[in-house]
């Protein structure tokens, strides 16, 4: 008979399980930061100071006990907006735990997260469509940033 193994997504503080801090920031090095010169050693840097219990904190989803995304908090995630904060950034989830719920869990986390951290509301970056919208994210501007690009902004009333 054949064993019917039921998924299960976790999502835990980075800080209370720092033995995958390097590997966060490979994902995130990987995905983002190696395009505009970071080095990993600076992402590792970046990343051991981003665990506080309120902002900046870093979360690590795991599915089936496997480490699969990643999601932050921020104080500033854009150049040209120092008026809006605290920002929702570094959403990734490993390309094979895709399109299972994991980002959504991440989503959900960290705004229960910001909430408890008495936020009233919280911002991010995208150029995703239709991906934020279906978690309740109202879309604000299509505003210039760095190298001339143009990117969408979305806040959430916590
Ligand atoms: C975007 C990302 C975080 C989504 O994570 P995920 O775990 O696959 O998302 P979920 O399984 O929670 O998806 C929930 C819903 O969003 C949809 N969705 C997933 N990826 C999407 C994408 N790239 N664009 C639009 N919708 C998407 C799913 O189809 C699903 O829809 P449904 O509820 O109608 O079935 C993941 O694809 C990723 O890491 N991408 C690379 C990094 C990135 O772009 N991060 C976001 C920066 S703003």
């Amino acid at each position: 008979m054949a064993i019917k193994q039921t998924t299960k997504i976790t999502v835990k503080d980075l800080g209370t399980c720092q033995e995958y801090i390097p590997l966060v920031s490979k994902w995130l090095w990987k995905q983002w930061a190696h395009r505009s010169g970071h080095s990993l050693k600076g992402i590792i840097y970046r990343t051991e100071h981003c665990l506080t219990k309120k902002c900046p904190q870093t979360l690590i989803a795991f599915y089936n006990n496997r480490p699969a995304g990643t999601v932050s908090l921020w104080k500033a995630d854009h150049p040209y907006r120092q008026d809006l904060g605290p920002w929702l950034s570094c959403l990734f989830v490993l390309p094979i735990y895709r399109n299972k719920g994991v980002g959504r869990a991440l989503q959900a986390t960290i705004l229960k997260k910001a909430k408890l951290a008495k936020f009233k509301k919280i911002y991010l970056i995208a150029n995703l469509k239709n991906y934020y919208e279906k978690s309740g994210w109202k879309f604000i501007e299509n505003g210039l940033y760095t190298r001339g690009r143009f990117v969408n902004l979305y806040e959430y009333k916590l």
